[in-house]
């Protein structure tokens, strides 16, 4: 039902859209050596900048490499950037208006802080260009013409199924108690997977089947700064201690990504705690490794070669003129515009689909064998 509304919505919106995104750039370029008829698009060898935030996990790592061999095939120019590790905003704001100055005529953006890039995009829509918000949307602009991204929200209620799952599996039972994590809190994404998360675990905590152990429920005490796997390793430390003295039992841990989770993994076993069900996202490696070991509990599949081959795919459709496929357009409000997204579905992996789920991944297939 959402599906189906969404996709006629989504027809008539990105129509709109595009022809006001396209108008633009023609002013500027005459779309000189533009496939299409009617002049729109753009040249076939242009520019197309990528700025990516910091290598925060493995996703980020392949985007850079698959951005820079997708757009060279395709006949682009690619100007692949990442955020610094320390001063990632600075770097990002200025990667994007070095971008915008060379004449990139599509600016696909993995936004290192969703609220501070607001300069930079208006600065890329006066001159003409496109911008593209990649996996994390920008926030509090009217500059940014498209998402792409997973599923977020879905990936939240995954992970909070799983949580449940996994819990039941060990002890039929309840009450469970758990600790939620959330991630950084200038990434959009952080509060979508959380809430999406919560939908599913909140009437189990307003029944008293599942309890927090240490209370803390508010995103702003779950979050985890830059998504750093000291933090959540210091948070689930101080946990520990704080509330599960004794023999007090923890038996779950909302993680919302790998990286935290292995840290979270690292603590328990570090304070001599039985192995609790965490949660995890992106199938990096030793993620894959840990839950065919038994150990992590679930992580989510968001093949980093698929969203970026379909973001690719968007940007040769503005080459050419054409509308790029959209198939959501009310779920991600800016604060100022609701953007109009193409979003891919996660799907939740476990030691039972491992083999299935990774059927086609080079990498992580031999791992599930
Ligand atoms: C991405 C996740 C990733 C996290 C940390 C999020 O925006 O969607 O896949 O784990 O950033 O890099």
């Amino acid at each position: 039902m959402r599906t189906s509304l969404i996709r006629t919505v989504a027809a008539v919106g990105a129509a709109a859209l595009l022809t006001l995104g396209t108008a633009c750039s023609n002013e500027r370029e005459g779309a000189a050596g533009s496939d299409s008829a009617d002049g729109k698009g753009f040249a076939k060898d242009s520019l197309i900048g990528v700025a990516l935030p910091s290598k925060t996990s493995e996703n980020w790592v392949l985007a850079g490499g698959l951005f820079t061999s997708g757009l060279k095939d395709a006949g682009f120019k690619a100007d692949v950037q990442y955020a610094g590790a320390s001063t990632t905003v600075a770097d990002q704001q200025a990667q994007i208006s070095s971008m915008v100055t060379k004449g990139a005529k599509v600016i696909v953006i993995g936004a290192t802080d969703a609220s501070q890039l607001a300069t930079q995009v208006k600065q890329a829509k006066d001159e003409g260009a496109v911008v593209i918000a990649y996996d994390r949307l920008i926030t509090n602009t009217p500059d940014v013409d498209y998402y792409i991204a997973f599923d977020n929200f879905k990936v939240g209620q995954l992970q909070g199924q799983a949580l449940v799952d996994g819990m039941k599996a060990k002890k039929p039972k309840g009450p469970w108690t758990i600790e939620l994590f959330s991630g950084s809190p200038d990434d959009n994404n952080s509060k979508v997977f959380f809430d999406g998360a919560m939908q599913v675990l909140k009437p189990l905590i307003d029944k008293g089947d599942i309890v927090i152990g240490s209370g803390q429920t508010d995103i702003k005490q779950t979050a985890i700064q830059g998504w750093k796997a000291e933090n959540a390793q210091q948070r689930m430390d101080s946990l520990l201690t704080s509330a599960y003295g004794g023999k007090k039992t923890l038996d779950g841990v909302l993680s919302p990504n790998d990286t935290l989770a292995r840290a979270i993994l690292t603590s328990v076993k570090g304070a001599g705690k039985p192995v609790p069900v965490v949660t995890g996202q992106d199938s990096e490696v030793e993620s894959v490794k840990s839950i065919m070991a038994g150990e992590q509990y679930s992580t989510i599949n968001k093949d980093t070669r698929k969203l970026v081959a379909e973001t690719v795919g968007m940007v040769k459709a503005l080459q050419k003129g054409d509308k790029p496929t959209i198939n959501d357009t009310k779920s991600y409000d800016n604060g100022v515009k609701v953007v109009p997204a193409y979003l891919l579905p996660p799907v939740i992996v476990t030691k039972q689909n491992a083999a299935q789920a990774y059927a086609n991944d080079p990498k992580l297939a031999p791992l599930t064998k």
